[in-house]
């Protein structure tokens, strides 16, 4: 079985190739009808312990838009509240006979846990683990860059090499950033992470990026800045700067956009905290690509889907779509 568990394990080739095929998935969107057969008579579980509006609405539309049949399963209002433990979950799931897994879940290494267990037959996707990584994730955020920097037709079987990109604010939290590092670099762009040293990794200085404290200086060399939510409900008080010292450093507004190249583009994974880590003038302006993200992670995990599960399928590009 092939699982996604880490961004880190993938070659420059595979994700150069989820990266194409996330783009044959966006042409069908472009289609009046959006569906593929692809997954037809495959079922696939997304299995949340923790909350997600974008990852989870992201993975069950192009889940459909394969034509899987899809469970959805939320720790909340499930017997989990009951001590029910994950390897009972997943033998539950495996019964019913699942072909996939989506998991998230706030113990970094359970999806791990779950794809090297005898538990279940199934593969399995990380939709988030802790602090540890969200693959999916950096995946939707360098289809996003590929297409803003180098085009959507140019950037078919390109990589991002020599592209910088500068990750803003609370990396100590942020599976979002250590996923994007790691791609990231494997994609041959710069990284540079810009945070307060309270909100940084132990061993970020062996991490494939360089780290910096000082926001302005940075901007004007950045193709595309990345926000990260101050993730406080991961946190003490001890950690946390107040509000306004945040801001003041590290928050960005239409003042500090303005250093940025007139191509640099403003990303944010959600969801994002408007007046902190970023301003509602940048949020709205047209260089942040906040909801186009969204979008392209239907595509992304379309593809992720198709790659894993399609099998012998058909490539995308000549599927019929389906009408129901
Ligand atoms: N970006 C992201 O993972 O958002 P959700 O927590 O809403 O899924």
């Amino acid at each position: 079985k092939r699982h996604l568990i880490s961004a880190a394990d993938l070659t420059r080739d595979d994700a150069v190739l989820i990266l194409d095929t996330a783009e044959e998935m966006a042409r069908v969107a472009d289609r009046p009808i959006k569906k593929l057969p692809t997954l037809r008579g495959r079922t696939v579980v997304n299995l949340f312990f923790e909350d997600s509006t974008r990852t989870r609405i992201s993975f069950e539309a192009a889940e459909k838009r394969l034509s899987a049949d899809v469970i959805n399963f939320t720790a909340k209002g499930s017997s989990v509240s009951k001590g029910e433990s994950l390897k009972d979950t997943a033998q539950t799931l495996e019964a019913m006979g699942v072909d996939a897994v989506v998991i998230r879940h706030g113990a970094s290494g359970a999806p791990y846990r779950l794809a090297t267990s005898d538990w279940i037959d199934a593969a399995v996707i990380n939709a988030g683990d802790g602090t540890h990584q969200h693959p999916t994730q950096a995946l939707l955020d360098a289809f996003t860059m590929r297409r803003r920097l180098v085009g959507r037709d140019a950037g078919l079987g390109q990589d991002l090499a020599g592209k910088r990109i500068t990750i803003v604010g609370d990396v100590l939290h942020s599976r979002v950033a250590r996923s994007n590092v790691d791609l990231l670099h494997t994609l041959g762009a710069e990284v540079t992470l810009v945070a307060p040293p309270t909100l940084l990794p132990v061993g970020v200085d062996h991490w494939t990026c360089d780290v910096s404290y000082d926001l302005d200086s940075v901007l004007p060399k950045s193709d595309a800045v990345m926000m990260l939510r101050v993730q406080r409900e991961r946190m003490n008080a001890a950690f946390f700067p107040t509000e306004r010292e945040y801001s003041r450093r590290y928050g960005l507004d239409g003042e500090r956009m303005a250093r940025m190249p007139e191509h640099g583009i403003v990303m944010h994974p959600g969801p994002m905290v408007r007046g902190m880590e970023i301003t509602a003038e940048v949020a709205d302006s047209d260089r942040c690509t906040v909801i186009e993200q969204v979008a392209n992670g239907v595509h992304t995990r379309m593809a992720v889907l198709y790659l894993l599960l399609g099998g012998n399928e058909p490539a995308v590009s000549h599927a019929r779509p389906v009408d129901s």
